[in-house]
């Protein structure tokens, strides 16, 4: 592929004793006569370079320069100039030029200048993929803890990342197991490479099997071409095995011998495929109680279970919550371009008291409705048992009318008293209810008053 350069002089002797040169130096040259023309041209095919005259019929050189920088700042731009005169010069560079060369332009000169910028261009490019690249294999994502507990295990992750050892992650639904292999993954000299999750449970034994080893055509009705396994994409990176525990007996055989021989044989094929993978498992169950039950190889559990991480339930870690908190909070807003400052104290109270049975993945969650149904610059509503609930925001239609209406009812109340920090006036308010007419219903459906509730 040869480099694309745009040429713009208006005068033509000029302008074809250089794109003569350019095209015997292997460019491919593109020609306009002003600046004008130049900038329409660019609309429809770009350049890698642009090489202009200063001093031209109509706009200028300087002005064509100016208004480029603000659709492109980064192309290379050299400028011809008529001037050996210094502060000119410095004009022609304080405005975005990335060189000058002055008249009669000597063409050996130009080459190398030409050259310089173009290597530039590529090394730019360069940094700008690997910047990139390294922003979606670690997904951006950041552990967040001052947990001592949890710091004990990142320790112990970020040193089992250096190594090859197989590594199994133990905790409750939420937990952050993923993020912590992806983390291991990222950390780990094989980083570059792909991490690849296959989650065990959803899969029935056979699907398993063939998104694992892959499958030869024909292998079955229905594999009507090859398939590639997950063994080898993940080859030279990392292998998430997340559920572990749930892969059926029949699928654990065959996974135990993937390990001992690091080779596999596609469904349906009889080639061996040597495959390179390191191995993260996950699973929220008790293997121990698993294999004593006979639903998991215990030759298995011990191939797998080199070093293990146990993740504590967020419960026992409440010293995450307001890092955490805030992160969720600062994303969410951002991510929904939502200006959110922070929670009431009442809210915020709320947030640290309740025990999270579904953890950080359920703080994830109600965070995220909270920012969405955010009427301010302050959160004073926290919904915690909407959060919990895997239906988040859908309505439960279940149950006779008067039920549905007596619900929507009381929720509505509590909903109003909450954002009025109990105050029976300003919710009535709210309500287009008499206060009266509140009081009332609050003593139907049992809803405590201020005066009654625990603080
Ligand atoms: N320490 C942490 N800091 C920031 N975010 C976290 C942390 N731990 C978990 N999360 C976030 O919480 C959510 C749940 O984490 P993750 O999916 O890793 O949990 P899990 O244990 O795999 O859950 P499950 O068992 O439900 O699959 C994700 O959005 C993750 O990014
Ligand atoms: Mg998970």
């Amino acid at each position: 592929m040869s480099f694309r350069i745009l040429v713009v002089d208006d005068e033509a002797a000029q302008r074809s004793v250089l794109s003569r040169f350019l095209e015997s130096e292997g460019y491919t040259v593109d020609q306009a006569e002003s600046a004008e023309q130049a900038l329409r041209q660019l609309e429809n095919e770009s350049a890698d370079l642009i090489i202009s005259d200063m001093k031209m019929n109509g706009m200028s050189g300087l002005d064509f320069l100016k208004q480029l920088r603000e659709r492109d700042p980064l192309i290379p731009f050299l400028m011809i100039t008529a001037f050996s005169n210094v502060s000119d010069a410095v004009d022609v560079l304080k405005s975005g030029a990335s060189d000058y060369l002055t008249k009669p332009v000597n063409l050996a000169e130009l080459a190398i200048r030409l050259k310089k910028e173009l290597d530039r261009k590529i090394i730019m490019e360069e940094n700008r993929n690997l910047r990139e690249e390294v922003l979606t294999h670690s997904t951006g994502e950041t552990m967040i803890t001052r947990s001592p507990k949890m710091n004990g295990i990142l320790n112990t992750a970020a040193r089992a990342a250096r190594t090859n050892v197989p590594v199994l992650i133990l905790g409750e639904s939420g937990t952050g197991k993923e993020l912590l292999a992806r983390t291991i993954h990222s950390l780990s000299p094989r980083q570059r490479k792909p991490f690849v999750p296959v989650n065990c449970a959803s899969l029935n034994a056979g699907v398993l099997e063939s998104e694992l080893f892959g499958h030869e055509k024909g292998a079955f009705t229905g594999a009507v071409s090859v398939r590639t396994g997950r063994f080898e994409t993940a080859s030279g990176g990392s292998l998430f095995l997340d559920e572990i525990g749930d892969i059926p007996m029949e699928v654990q055989v065959k996974l135990l011998r993937v390990l001992q021989e690091k080779e596999i044989e596609r469904v349906g094929g009889n080639k061996r495929v040597p495959v390179d993978f390191r191995l993260i498992c996950a699973t929220n169950r008790n293997l121990e109680e698993a294999m004593e039950a006979g639903r998991f190889r215990e030759d298995l559990f011990y191939r797998i279970n080199v070093i293990t991480l146990s993740l504590p339930p967020l419960r026992e870690r409440k010293e995450d919550l307001p890092g955490l908190i805030e992160h969720f909070l600062e994303s969410w807003a951002r991510q929904y371009g939502i200006s959110v400052q922070g929670f009431s104290s009442a809210a915020y109270r709320k947030l640290l008291q309740y025990n999270y049975p579904g953890n950080i993945r359920e703080l994830n969650n109600i965070i995220q409705r909270a920012v969405v149904l955010a009427r301010g610059d302050t959160i004073e509503n926290i919904e915690l048992e909407g959060a919990a609930a895997d239906s988040a925001g859908d309505e439960d239609f279940s149950g006779t009318l008067p039920e549905a209406v007596r619900n929507l009812e009381k929720r509505m109340i509590m909903q109003a008293l909450e954002e009025s920090s109990g105050i029976q006036l300003h919710a009535a308010r709210v309500l287009g209810i008499s206060e009266r007419n509140l009081r009332y219903k609050m003593e139907k459906y049992r809803i405590p008053g201020k005066g009654d509730r625990k603080p």
